[in-house]
C-alpha cells in the first residue's frame, strides 16, 4: 500500500501552521507565529488573530508543500483542527481545509486540538503505543488523559477551573512579564527560590485547580505594593511555578499508581516548561515508568501533530468530516 500523504492545518489560536506527513515521515511543519503582534496587547486579541490567519494561511500551506517537495495533487487527505480554540481563528483553517478537500476531491478529517497535542508524541517517539497516560498541560486544558487506543481518549482528571497555561499567562501579566508568560516565568524562575507559600494544599493527589493559586499570587503582589515593599519577582515566579507544576505532577503520580500504566507522555504548550519536564520525569521514573516529552518545537501549536492525529484516524477507519464541518470553541477530549 502506498504511503498516505496528509496535509495538516492548525489555526486554533495565534499560530498559523501547515505540515505534510507522508507515511511516517514528517516532510514539513511550517509555523507562522503571531506572538509579536499580540505581545503589545498583553495577550491574544481574537479578532486580530483571525485577520492574521487569513493573510498567512495560503502562503503557509504553499510553503509547507514546497518544503515537503510535493504538489497539491500528491495530497491524499486534509486534516484540520476544528476545536477547541478561538472560533474566528479556527474558522480560517477549517474554511481553507474544506476548500482544498473539495477542490482536490480528497477526504477531510476533523481533528480535536488536545488529541493532536497528545499525538505529537508519536512523531518524537515513533515506538510509542497505547495504552499510556498523557499529562495534558496547555493554555486551555489541564489534566491526565488515558489513551488506551490510537483513537480512544478518556480524561481521568481535569482542572476544576483555569488551565495551567492560562494561570502562567495571567500570573506573568501581574508580574509585568510580556505575553506569552509561560516561557518568561520559566526563565525568571530559574534565578529564584520557591520560598513563598501561596496556597495551602490539603489533598495533594486529588486537587487540580489553578484559579485560587493565580488569585493568591495576584493578592500577594498587591499586599506587597500596599506595604511599599518590593517583591522578589524571581522568587514569586519560582514559587508559583513549583506549586502549579507540583499540583499536576501529584495528580499524574496518583493516576499512574491507580491505573498501573507505566508509560507517561506530556502534551501541550506548558510541557515545554523546564521544571515540569524535570519533575514529571523524576516522579514517574521513580515509579518505574518510561516518560516521553515532545521536543520544544512540537509542544506548542503546530500542524504536524494534526497530521499525525489524522493518520491514526484514517488507519482505524474513523469517518471523514463532511463539508458542513464547523469550528467549535469548546470541545471535550472524548471526541471520537
Ligand atoms: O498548547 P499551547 O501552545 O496552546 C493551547 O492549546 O492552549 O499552549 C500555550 C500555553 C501558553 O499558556 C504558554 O504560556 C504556555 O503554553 N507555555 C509555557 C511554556 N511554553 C509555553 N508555560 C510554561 N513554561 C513554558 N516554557
Ligand atoms: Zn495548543
Amino acid at each position: 500500500m502506498k504511503d498516505i500523504c496528509i496535509l495538516g492545518i492548525e489555526t486554533s489560536c495565534d499560530e498559523t501552521s501547515a505540515a505534510v506527513l507522508k507515511g511516517d515521515n514528517l516532510l514539513s511543519n511550517v509555523i507562522s507565529s503571531q506572538i509579536d503582534i499580540h505581545r503589545r496587547f498583553g495577550g491574544v486579541v481574537p479578532e486580530i488573530a483571525s485577520r492574521n490567519h487569513l493573510t498567512a494561511i495560503l502562503p503557509v500551506i504553499d510553503e509547507a508543500l514546497q518544503k515537503a517537495g510535493v504538489t497539491k495533487s500528491d495530497i491524499d487527505a486534509i486534516a484540520v483542527t476544528y476545536g477547541a480554540g478561538l472560533v474566528g481563528a479556527l474558522l480560517v483553517g477549517v474554511s481553507a481545509a474544506k476548500a482544498l478537500a473539495y477542490s482536490l476531491n480528497v477526504p477531510l478529517y476533523a481533528v480535536n486540538h488536545i488529541e493532536a497535542h497528545i499525538a505529537a508524541n508519536y512523531i518524537s517517539t515513533p515506538d510509542l503505543k497505547p495504552p499510556f497516560l498523557a499529562v495534558v498541560a496547555s493554555g486551555g486544558h489541564t489534566g491526565v488523559c488515558l489513551v488506551d487506543g490510537f483513537n480512544k481518549f478518556t480524561m481521568l482528571a481535569s482542572t476544576t477551573d483555569d488551565a495551567i497555561g492560562e494561570a502562567f499567562d495571567k500570573v506573568a501579566r501581574a508580574v509585568g512579564l510580556p505575553y506569552p508568560g509561560g516561557p518568561e516565568i520559566d526563565k525568571l524562575a530559574r534565578q529564584g527560590a520557591p520560598n513563598i507559600k501561596f496556597v495551602e494544599r490539603k489533598h495533594k493527589s486529588a486537587e487540580l485547580s489553578y484559579s485560587g493559586l493565580k488569585t493568591a499570587v495576584i493578592n500577594y503582589l498587591h499586599t506587597m505594593e500596599q506595604r511599599g515593599q518590593k517583591p522578589v519577582l524571581e522568587d514569586v515566579c519560582a514559587s508559583f511555578q513549583h506549586t502549579a507544576v507540583d499540583m499536576l505532577a501529584d495528580v499524574a503520580v496518583a493516576t499512574v499508581k491507580k491505573s498501573g500504566i507505566k508509560t507517561v507522555v506530556a502534551a501541550g504548550g506548558v510541557s515545554a516548561n523546564s521544571y515540569l519536564r524535570d519533575k514529571l520525569k523524576t516522579e514517574c521514573e521513580a515509579l518505574g515508568c518510561e516518560v516521553h516529552f515532545p521536543p520544544m518545537s512540537l509542544c506548542t501549536d503546530n500542524a504536524a501533530m494534526v497530521a499525525i492525529r489524522a493518520k491514526h484516524m484514517i488507519a482505524e477507519g474513523v469517518s471523514p468530516a463532511g463539508l458542513n464541518l464547523n469550528a467549535k470553541s469548546y470541545l471535550k477530549i472524548e471526541g471520537n
